[in-house]
């Protein structure tokens, strides 16, 4: 199984009321073998249209941010709670989240992220706590089985609000260190089996 046929097999997902409306399912796109998954609410309609995952406005900020904390957006993967759009850019219903969410578990097993950003209420309540406040549990890592969960601001919600932009960078460089750290240590390990004896 990979993210490919992980993608076919949804390609006419109808296991939510979500389906009647969309163009088409967005699953998400990056590395399959990414340190670090970005985890956003849903499509929007620019999203909806091309088939691919934050390429509006907040997908614009999105790549500021990525941008400005020296991390490659094509080095990542970027995905979202629900694979379509809801209508007219509503929060995700929980029975909608509570099916989709299938999906995404088995993006987690082929890609096995070490650090999983939440960005937003609904996919820090779906993946963390469902009782979460995003302004109270944003920038405090979680760990869980092995994964680190980040909970931030979503890119939306920094556009209406812009003094949150401060709390969302301090975030951000959290995210930095914590992934280049992971990312030298991936790279020491392939070095030190590169260089064993045969
Ligand atoms: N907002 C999201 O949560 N996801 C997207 O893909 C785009 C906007």
């Amino acid at each position: 199984m990979d993210l490919e046929t992980l993608a076919k097999r949804y390609e006419q997902c109808t296991m939510c009321p979500l389906h009647q409306r969309r163009t088409q399912v967005v699953m998400g796109e990056g590395n399959p073998r990414s340190l670090l998954m970005i985890v956003g609410e849903g499509p929007g309609a620019d999203e909806d249209r091309q088939g691919r995952p934050f390429v509006g406005k907040a997908g614009q900020l999105l790549n500021k941010i990525l941008e400005a904390a020296e991390i490659p957006r094509q080095e990542i993967f970027i995905t979202n709670i629900v694979k379509c759009r809801p209508p007219g850019n509503r929060t995700p219903r929980d029975e909608e989240m509570n099916t989709c969410i299938s999906i995404l578990r088995q993006q987690f097993v082929l890609i096995r992220p070490k650090i999983i950003v939440t960005l937003g209420a609904a996919p820090t309540r779906a993946l963390i706590d469902p009782s979460a406040r995003i302004t109270r549990v944003r920038g405090n890592w979680v760990r869980r089985k092995g994964v680190l969960f980040m909970p931030t601001y979503h890119p939306a919600y920094l556009l209406r609000n812009p003094s949150a932009k401060r709390e969302s960078w301090e975030d951000f460089k959290q995210i930095r260190d914590v992934y280049k750290k992971l990312l030298n240590n991936v790279s020491r390990q392939d070095e030190h089996e590169d260089g064993e004896p045969q």
